[in-house]
Formats: C-alpha cells, structure tokens, sequence
C-alpha cells in the first residue's frame, strides 16, 4: 500500500478498534471518500464495497438525495432534544415508519444503535408484563445462531458462542438460548420448554429469516410462523430484531411482512439511515403500547438517549424512506441475488468450502474452518474489492444500487480468494 497518512500515523496509537486484536491486525485501510458502490482510498485506489459499511448504505454511499436532506436540516437545527421538545423529522420518520410497518406496529421509540434498540425492546418486554401486574418475567429466549449486539443486555441474548461474546460466559445473566423451531421435532422441543417455563419468560427474540453476524444462517419463514404460534400459545411477546434484514435486504421491505408474521416489537437499525448517521428504533404494537398508557406516572417508560431521534439522523431517514417509495429496490435486490448466486455458485468447489448460499442482497461462502480476516481483507483489496469475513464465513452484503460490472468485481474476488 500506499505511504500511510499523517492524520492515521498519529492517530493508530489512540483510537480503540473494533473488533480487533491491535496487536497483530494490519493497519486500517484509509477512506478518503466515499460515493455509490465504492471506497475512494487516500492513495487514489477504488474499493467495490461488499458490505455497504457494515450493512447500512443500502442506496450507495453519500446518495445526494440524502445528503441534501441532512445538510438542509443542518442549517435548520442539528439536534433537538425529545423530552419535551418536538421536531418535524423525528414526528414525521416515527408516522412513516408507523405506516409501513406491517400491523399494529404503531408506536417508535427512537435511539442511536442497534444494540441500544434491543436493550430498549428487551426493557419494553420486561416493563410490559410489569405494567400489567405479572411478576417473574425476567427472562428472554433467544436462538442459537443469534446475534443482537455488544451491549450487556443485548450480549446476554446472542449465541454463547458464535455470538462474539462467549468470553463472557457465567459473567452476564443467563438467557434460553435454544435451537431455532426448524422442523417439527425442534418446534415440539421449544413447545415443551415454553410449558414449562413461559412463566418466567418476557419474550422471546430473534433475527427474522437471515441470522447475520452469528454466521449468515438462512432459516425458512416457517420458522416465523412456528414462533408466532408459540408465543401466541404460550403468551410471552415476540420480538423480532430487523436490524440487519430490515429495509430490504431480504428482498421484502421488513422480514416480517414476507413472512406474513407480525412481532409485538420490532428493532430496526443499520440501513434505516441508508447509511450515513447513526439511527435506530424499536417499533412497539398498540398491545405493547397501552400496557403503559396509564394515568400512573410509574407506569412509563423510563428510557431516552440524549441524541435519540436526532433531527439530522432522522431527515436522512426519511430521505432513505423516499428512495424506497417507488419500489425500485425490488428490482435492485433481484439484480443483485442472481448476480449472486451465478457469480459465487463456482465457489461451491473450492476447498474447505461447505456452502454457498444467497437469499436477496446477501451472498454466502461458508468454509469449514475460521479464516484469516487480515489476510483475507488484504487479499480482496488487491483485486479491487472491500470485503471482511467473520469467522469461516466469507460473505458479500453490497449496496442495492452496485452495476453488474462492481458486483462481477466482488464475486470474482470471493472466487480468485476462494478457488486459488
Ligand atoms: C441483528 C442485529 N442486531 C443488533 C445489532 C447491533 O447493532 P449496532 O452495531 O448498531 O449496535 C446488529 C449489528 O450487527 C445486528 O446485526
């Protein structure tokens, strides 16, 4: 690579990495800019990007639509706080997205990380059955496979192991984190662990269709449904965290309305903001709701980040929201899954590979054992592509608006990397 810039030479020896060994990881590749499907490095080289930053920019990067949103309410008013105060990008994005969720899911509550979002679904769990009186409820049950963030409640809800946070075992409280209902074997299993212990039970959580940064594990929409029966049955609410399949990544607006399966809350994150400022919600049903619609000023909900639903967060929202309204995304997300499953079906004889599997604008190489990330990344920049597996999972989650000559970059790469 390039001469490293002066502004990481100083700054590598302060700023905390995520996710990372700083001991024995390369440095960090320097963005200069950044514009549709690709990375403008410091020293001039392009990068496709293969994960539309961590899953977010789902229109490209820095879409003039959206920046001219943010840099109108920029010169308006940058942040206003909600206690107490109004302001017409957060009413307007809570009332849309109110619209577009499938249901009763009525009722936003805004805040600033996907993590952040699940606490305040986990909270909102917990204070309903509070509200209406039944004790016990301390619980969650989540799914092997999961994960729903880094924060400690939400740590406590990801697979113990494939999770990131198996470290942590003994330290945190204990969650059920159990298989997912695939069959009719597991859905009697979980059937009979909810009837036995439903009454301790707040909610039951998990990541419709695709299980993201616990290994991009694909699961059928009847799934979604086996889970709404039980916890209709065995009355514990469902949550369903849509921050990675939410705003179309699938290939429906929302998991859930493809499913034909509607949660008791829903979070969404990551692409809400199409990418550009940090934004999440949790989306409560009516039900949910009244539980604490009360003259008992106890009965609130007692939550509310200072930043939560930032003016500038939440115009670009709703200038995501207005790319999505004539449903060309549909046709993207199309284009991009069989450019996908034709580009990474090769894989499929590659060494050490055990699966290749796409499901919308999310394509999979999974191997058998965990790769060397480092190693990896620097490889796939050399062929012009931005790509960053997890564990033994070499994966592409593009932009919806990357050309057929971009996504060819990137599913070459995957196979140059994979097939050697
Ligand atoms: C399904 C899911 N939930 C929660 C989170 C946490 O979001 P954040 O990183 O914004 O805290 C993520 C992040 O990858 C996620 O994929």
């Amino acid at each position: 690579m390039a001469e490293i810039p002066d502004w990481l030479a100083k700054g590598a020896p302060h700023l905390w990495r995520p996710y990372t060994q700083m001991k024995t990881a390369p440095p960090p590749l320097p963005v200069a800019r950044t514009e549709g499907a690709r990375l403008i490095l410091e020293d001039g080289r392009q990068l496709v990007d293969g994960l539309a930053n961590w899953w977010t920019a789902c229109h490209g990067h820095n879409h003039p639509h959206i920046r001219a949103a943010v840099e109108a309410q920029l010169a308006k008013a940058p942040h206003v706080m909600l206690g107490g105060l109004a302001h017409e990008p957060a009413y307007r994005l809570a009332a849309r997205l109110a619209a577009l969720s499938p249901g009763e899911l009525d009722h936003v509550f805004f805040a600033e990380s996907g993590s952040v979002a699940v606490e305040i679904a986990m909270k909102m769990a917990l204070q309903f059955w509070i509200n209406r009186g039944v004790r016990g409820r301390t619980r969650f049950l989540s799914f092997l496979g999961g994960y729903h963030g880094d924060t400690l409640a939400a740590m406590t809800v990801c697979d113990p192991e494939e999770g990131m946070h198996g470290l942590f075992a003994g330290v945190l409280p204990a969650q059920h984190v159990l298989p997912l209902p695939i069959d009719a074997a597991s859905d009697a299993a979980l059937d009979a662990f909810l009837a036995a212990h439903a009454a301790e039970v707040a909610a039951i959580l998990v990541e419709p269709r695709v299980q993201g940064a616990g290994g991009m594990l694909f699961h059928d929409d009847e799934v979604l449904r086996r889970l709404r029966r039980l916890a209709d049955a065995h009355d514990v609410l469902l949550i369903f965290d849509e921050i990675f399949t939410g705003f179309g990544r699938t290939g429906d607006l929302f998991a859930c309305q493809g499913a034909g399966v509607v949660p008791d809350i829903m979070t969404l994150s990551k692409a809400l903001t199409g990418g550009t400022l940090p934004l999440s919600a949790a989306v409560a049903s009516r039900r949910v709701f009244e539980a604490f619609w009360s003259d008992d000023p106890t009965a609130a909900l007692m939550h509310g980040p200072t930043y939560m639903g930032n003016p500038l967060a939440c115009a670009a929202a709703n200038a995501s929201l207005d790319l999505f309204e004539d449903g060309a995304w549909r046709g993207a997300v199309a284009r991009v899954e069989a450019g996908l499953a034709e580009g990474l079906a090769p894989c499929r004889q590659g060494a050490g590979v055990v699966d290749v599997r796409v499901k919308g604008a999310i394509g999979v190489v999974e191997m058998e054992a965990p790769v060397a990330v480092g190693e990896l990344c620097r490889r796939f920049a050399e062929l012009g592509a931005w790509i960053r597996p997890m564990g033994k999972v070499i994966y592409l989650t593009p932009p919806f608006v990357i050309d057929d000559e971009e996504l060819a970059t990137l599913t070459r790469a995957v196979r140059t990397v994979v097939l050697g």
